[in-house]
């Protein structure tokens, strides 16, 4: 059967024309002699309206039919130039493929986003969550063409790691053992050595370190995955699962990095607005009030750049809003981040050169011995949504910083190789995939942007 996203990109062909469609019923309202149907049929994010009338065999039967009912519709397409739709199918024959129950939990009236998240398998019916998800698959398009068009090669990084690329901690274990033979040592610690790998393994929480190997090979280079981090934190932005983009690019330096990520940023944002209109309209309208103008603003202007330092100077004078107050050499809270982006600049903010001690040990260590190559971008709303750095390729420096900071040389030793052989200046970053789409959508939980949300206590469905 014809697509409704076709009638509606290619309307003049189809008019007056006999069409098929086949949808599940979104809304139904009759009365004695006819009745309207919305159909929606997945391939768009909006519904087609159908009219019947009694002289449909089953008029009887289609009156009465649950929401959510699959049917098959034949008809003609007839413009409305007078209604709030631009056409709509008068009906010759519907045909049911699958009944509903009464009990369909989606009925017409608006749900919290809470009770839909309880519904985590049918809320993709809402237009809500329609457009949620169809931006998510548009957006994750747009960063594969971005990379693709520059020349970057994709590379599938693993999920199952033995290093830890953050070291952070924050991760989740890998393990075949079934809890009652577990094997101990004399300690009664967990074996690995006993396990499946023969070592201790983890889901991954960052893609880089094996990125990095493949950019001193490929030169330009990205991976775009899932990451895992069993952080307790229960915020609306902290998911144990979320799907990261992380360029790496060689030859490059933490300037280079940063262009990369407001380019990459911007045709982001510009790719859906022109290629999903209709769903950036709903959430203009029904989830952020004046989200189209301000991501308008965003990509026709430049983001700041400020340092840590610089950062750290602004927020000490306002430390009395603060629940954290602000000094240097502490990590910054979600609340420093969003009242620089919204009460200071009005705008996406690159921080860069963070205390060493605060971020990971692969950064390069700046010539003031105190600061790192780093930068985190924020934006209102949200705060951190990448975070990224030149990292330090000088392999002495490393090494020293790897002791430094109480980690394994041997642990590392195919990183430090890269080092060895031919290293390179290079740079990268992560996107949160999820908090971009938070961004673009103006939605205000990552609960709501993932189909089936990894947090803490919750793995429902
Ligand atoms: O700042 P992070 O931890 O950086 C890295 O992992 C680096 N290896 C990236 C790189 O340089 N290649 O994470 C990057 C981004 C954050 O800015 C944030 O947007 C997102 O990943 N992120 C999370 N998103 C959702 N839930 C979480 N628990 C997240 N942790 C990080
Ligand atoms: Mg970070």
């Amino acid at each position: 059967s014809l697509l409704i996203k076709e009638m509606y990109r290619n309307t003049e062909k189809f008019i007056n024309q006999s069409v098929t469609i086949s949808g599940w019923i979104r809304t139904l309202r009759n009365s004695k002699a006819f009745g309207f149907i919305e159909v929606n049929d997945g391939s768009f994010f909006k519904n087609i309206q159908v009219v019947f009338d009694d002289t449909l065999q089953n008029f009887n039967e289609i009156s009465k039919l649950p929401i959510s009912s699959s049917i098959i519709v034949e008809g003609k397409l007839e413009a409305t130039p007078n209604a709030k739709q631009p056409f709509e199918i008068k009906a010759t024959k519907i045909e049911v493929e699958g009944l509903s129950s009464t009990e369909y939990p989606l009925q017409k009236k608006r749900h919290s986003f809470e009770y839909l998240r309880t519904i985590a398998h049918l809320r993709p019916r809402s237009n809500a969550f329609s457009a949620v998800f169809r931006v998510r698959s548009l957006a994750a398009y747009a960063i594969h063409k971005f990379f693709q068009d520059r020349g970057f090669v994709y590379v599938h990084t693993p999920i199952i790691t033995g290093s830890d690329a953050e070291g952070a901690g924050d991760m989740f274990r890998v393990t075949t053992l079934d809890l009652l033979n577990t094997p101990k040592t004399d300690d009664g610690e967990i074996d690995f050595s006993k396990d499946f790998f023969g070592k201790e393994t983890n889901l991954t929480v960052s893609g880089q370190l094996e990125g990095e190997a493949y950019a001193l090979a490929f030169r330009n280079i990205y991976t775009f995955g899932p990451t895992f981090r069993a952080e307790n934190s229960n915020t609306t932005r902290h998911a144990a699962e979320f799907w990261m983009i992380e360029p790496e690019i060689a030859f490059a330096d933490l300037k280079d990095d940063m262009e990369l990520a407001e380019d990459m940023l911007k045709y982001i944002i510009r790719y859906v607005m022109e290629n999903a209109p209709e769903e950036m309209e709903f959430f203009n309208s029904f989830v952020d009030k004046g989200l189209i103008e301000r991501l308008e603003n965003i990509v026709n202007s430049d983001f700041e750049t400020i340092t840590y330092t610089e950062a750290v100077d602004i927020l000490e004078k306002v430390n009395d809003k603060f629940d954290y107050p602000v000094e240097w050499g502490l990590d910054l809270q979600t609340e420093h981040e969003r009242y620089l982006t919204e009460e200071v600049f009005k705008k996406p903010v690159f921080v860069t050169d963070y205390p060493k001690d605060i971020k990971a040990f692969y950064m390069r260590i700046n010539d003031d011995n105190k600061t790192v190559a780093a930068m985190d971008l924020l934006v209102p709303g949200i705060g951190e949504i990448i975070g990224g750095s030149q990292r330090e390729e000088r392999l002495d420096v490393l090494e020293a910083r790897i002791k430094e900071m109480g980690m394994n040389l041997e642990d590392y030793w195919w990183y430090l190789d890269l080092r060895k052989y031919g290293g390179t200046k290079h740079a990268g970053f992560g996107l949160g995939f999820e908090r971009a789409i938070m961004y673009m959508t103006g939605m205000s939980n990552i609960r709501d942007v993932i189909p089936f949300p990894r947090t803490v206590k919750s793995a429902e469905f």
